[in-house]
């Protein structure tokens, strides 16, 4: 495995290759990620992982200085799942001047949930994915491949829709969402819970799943079955941003002919000491 640290280096690896698969992430990794990994490796003829920590998706109070930075450990276990080419590019290297120019995800989409409680959040997203895009993608010939894990599910569909309307020649795959046996899903961010607060994490997937369960028997009346949701964590200590029932394709409200199998997708995000838990389950 290659680990590739500039942009000139990783153009001139990869420009001998027809189609990469790549998979985004700001290291740390987990399962999820490795789980990610082991889905692209077929779909292209080198398969690339990226590690960095992306500065313009945070805001100035959130947890850009401390979050884990483990290049080494990380690149052990790409290696082991036949990862080929870590790109892993110093701030200096990916955004030697400011980033002037930004890609700005329609409002409709990137305003709510995340975007609502994270200001800027997509905005950040879009434009280091299509930087990435460019740098990785640029000199290939053929379609290529990138994966995107559910976990983030409003991520995957801005950067669905941001490859659509740049008609940008990469197809999007989505990855399930790994979980430790108790239903907590996998993330970065669960290193900063203590004892006490993993053993309570895991009621946020519990609460998305009492959400689905209600509409599942019957229930139409969705404020009513968040509220209580919202209600029931608040009282575990929770600090609760959103719980809420939407569609699966453009994440609207559901209307009356929406509550179908297969078409909603509970949605929550949640504060549990300071710590940030975000979680989605489809149904
Ligand atoms: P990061 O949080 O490191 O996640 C990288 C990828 O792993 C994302 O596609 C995310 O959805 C996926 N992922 C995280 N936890 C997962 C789990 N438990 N199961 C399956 N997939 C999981 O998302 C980002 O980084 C950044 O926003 C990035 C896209 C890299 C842009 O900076």
């Amino acid at each position: 495995m290659q680990v590739i640290h500039t942009i000139a280096e990783l153009r001139q690896h990869l420009a001998r290759f027809e189609a990469p698969a790549f998979v985004p992430t700001m290291g740390n990794l987990h399962a999820g990620h490795l789980a990610l990994v082991r889905q692209a490796k077929p779909l292209g003829d080198v398969t690339v992982a990226s590690i960095f920590v992306n500065r313009l998706q945070f805001l100035p109070h959130e947890d850009f200085d401390t979050y884990p930075r483990t290049l080494q450990a990380d690149c052990d276990q790409l290696a082991a799942q036949g990862c080929d080419v870590v790109f892993a590019p110093s701030e200096q290297e990916l955004y030697p001047e400011p980033q002037g120019f930004k890609v700005h995800p329609p409002t409709a989409l990137a305003d709510m949930l995340e975007g609502h409680f994270r200001p800027g959040f997509f905005t950040g997203v879009s434009t280091v994915v299509m930087k990435l895009f460019q740098i990785v993608f640029g000199q290939s010939r053929g379609q290529g491949h990138a994966v995107f894990g559910k976990k983030d599910y409003q991520q995957l569909m801005v950067i669905r829709q941001m490859v659509r309307q740049f008609a940008l020649p990469v197809t999007i795959h989505g990855g399930e969402i790994e979980r430790a046996p108790d239903g907590l899903a996998l993330s970065s961010r669960n290193g900063y819970l203590s004892a006490d607060e993993r053993a309570e994490a895991v009621q946020l997937s519990q609460a998305l799943k009492a959400l689905a369960a209600g509409v599942l028997g019957g229930e139409h009346n969705l404020a009513a079955l968040e509220q209580l949701a919202t209600h029931t964590l608040a009282q575990r200590g929770w600090l609760v941003d959103y719980l809420t029932v939407r569609r699966r394709d453009d994440l609207q409200p559901p209307q009356p002919h929406d509550f179908q199998p297969g078409q909603l997708v509970a949605l929550g995000a949640a504060k549990l000491g300071r710590t940030r838990l975000i979680d989605n389950w489809e149904f």
